[in-house]
């Protein structure tokens, strides 16, 4: 399959995942790659698309801070000018075991790397470096550091970047209705012929990659090692005045509630914060059900709208704000120019699925950014290509190995630690109308 240069490749999903596959794959020869998607990349409800992604690579793992680093330095060449902004990084939580066994890890990740970060002994200290950080930031005893070798990504642009470097290399785009894979058919032989689309005649391949974010595990069965959820998202929109005195705002997340913040985005005047919590789940409806997600698994919906809804529920939006209280007070009662969920596909340990599936002999599945997939890109596609040819390092291929032991588990989605704020929900159906 792999070895043969001319094998028909099908990607289904446009994100990261697929279009890092895709780029990749091209270089290195392969001449019949099809990119199939809801619409052209960027696509507006992936969570591959946005104004900003966080790029850090702080991580108490070896491996992902081994290899975010190897990213780091590639954001930070010309290849990515003005897609790439420098910003330090500042990780704090209150002294729950939790948050404190969190930053300790990680700084001892950081330190057995020998890479600088500076401790925050306390909120005067970290005021001091960052005088712009005019809130009461944390009721003591304050925990963190700052690490300033981090910055942020304009997604929508490093996504058009590489879809446009991926056409440059004979990569072919079908996008729209015909592109919408809604099923896969297979012969007795366990191997998928095609895939089906909501509108023209099933498209054939002879090796398929599974790379569509949140919308994948509706298509193959899952084995409960994967989980879709709704996170929120908020927009504020700043003066020109402003935009110049909040320059040097340091991105600056708290542990305990998952809130985190970016620099404000210059071309379009908006400040935006998030929370990388538990999430909101969605159960498909009757019409999706039919079409596509016979599961029943959290989904969102499956027609792209041009831009994501603005949209979060009440209680996500109360905790956006809680957020910008503790560090930007005086911004805290402005309306928000736009709120919305950004769908994420978990794993149960936050680990990536970069693998076969074990019910098809040619169904690769890439993917599972579990909410820190994107800072990869720019070296995502060389691991993607070792993961196909079955030639990824033995750790790295445990650790981001398709894993069917959590099927029978009741709930497996404790997460990797990195989630705070109140327990996930399902979203209720009055909510689910504004999406
Ligand atoms: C830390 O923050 C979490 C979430 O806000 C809270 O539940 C916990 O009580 C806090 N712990 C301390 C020691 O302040
Ligand atoms: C994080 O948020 C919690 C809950 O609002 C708050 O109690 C704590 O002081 C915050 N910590 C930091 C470091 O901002
Ligand atoms: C699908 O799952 C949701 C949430 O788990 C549940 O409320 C709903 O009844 C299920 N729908 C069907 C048709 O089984
Ligand atoms: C995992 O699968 C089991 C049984 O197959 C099911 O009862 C459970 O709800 C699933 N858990 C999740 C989080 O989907």
């Amino acid at each position: 399959m792999m070895d043969n240069k001319d094998s028909r490749i099908v990607i289904v999903g446009a994100g990261v995942f697929g279009l890092a596959a895709a780029r990749q794959l091209a270089m290195e020869g392969y001449r019949n790659l099809l990119v199939l998607d809801r619409s052209m990349p960027p696509v507006a409800d992936g969570s591959s698309s946005d104004i900003s992604r966080m790029i850090r690579f702080d991580y108490a793992d070896d491996d992902y801070l081994r290899i975010a680093h190897q990213a780091y330095l590639e954001w930070s060449q010309p290849k990515y000018q003005g897609i790439f902004y420098p910003a330090p990084f500042i990780l704090t939580g209150n002294t729950s075991a939790h948050g404190q066994a969190w930053i300790a890890s990680t700084t001892a990740a950081l330190t057995r790397r020998d890479l600088p970060y500076t401790r925050l002994e306390d909120v005067a200290a970290t005021k001091q470096m960052h005088p712009v950080l005019s809130g009461p930031l944390a009721a003591p005893p304050f925990n963190g550091y700052l690490n300033t070798q981090a910055g942020w990504a304009d997604a929508n642009k490093a996504i058009s970047q590489i879809r446009d470097d991926c056409l440059e290399l004979g990569v072919s785009f079908l996008c729209g209705r015909s592109g919408t894979v809604v099923g896969l058919e297979t012969d007795a032989s366990k191997k998928i012929t095609a895939v089906r689309t909501l509108v023209g005649s099933p498209i054939e391949g002879d090796c398929f990659l599974l790379t569509a974010g949140a919308w994948g595990s509706s298509l193959v069965p899952m084995y409960n090692s994967t989980l879709t959820t709704g996170q929120v998202v908020a927009y504020l929109r700043l003066t020109p005045e402003e935009l110049a005195q909040y320059r040097d705002l340091p991105m600056y997340a708290n542990f305990s509630t998952g809130w985190f913040n970016f620099p404000p985005h210059e071309e379009t005047g908006i400040l935006k914060f998030a929370i990388h919590g538990w999430g909101y789940t969605r159960a498909p409806d009757q019409e999706e059900m039919m079409i596509v997600n016979q599961a029943n698994v959290s989904a969102p919906p499956l027609i792209p709208p041009r831009e994501r809804r603005n949209f979060v529920p009440a209680d996500g939006e109360a905790r956006l704000r809680e957020g910008l209280r503790e560090i930007l007070p005086e911004l805290a009662d402005r309306p928000f120019e736009k709120l919305a969920l950004c769908w994420y596909t978990d794993t149960p340990t936050g680990d990536f699925i970069l693998d076969y599936h074990p019910d098809f002999t040619n169904l690769f599945v890439g993917g599972a950014g579990s909410g820190h997939g994107f800072k990869f890109l720019p070296v995502l596609g060389e691991y993607m290509s070792l993961a196909l040819k079955k030639a990824l390092p033995e750790n790295l291929a445990h650790k981001w190995r398709f894993r069917t032991d959590y099927a029978t588990r009741e709930d497996v989605f404790l997460g990797d630690g990195s989630r705070g704020g109140p327990i996930r929900r399902e979203l209720n159906p009055k909510e689910r109308a504004k999406l």
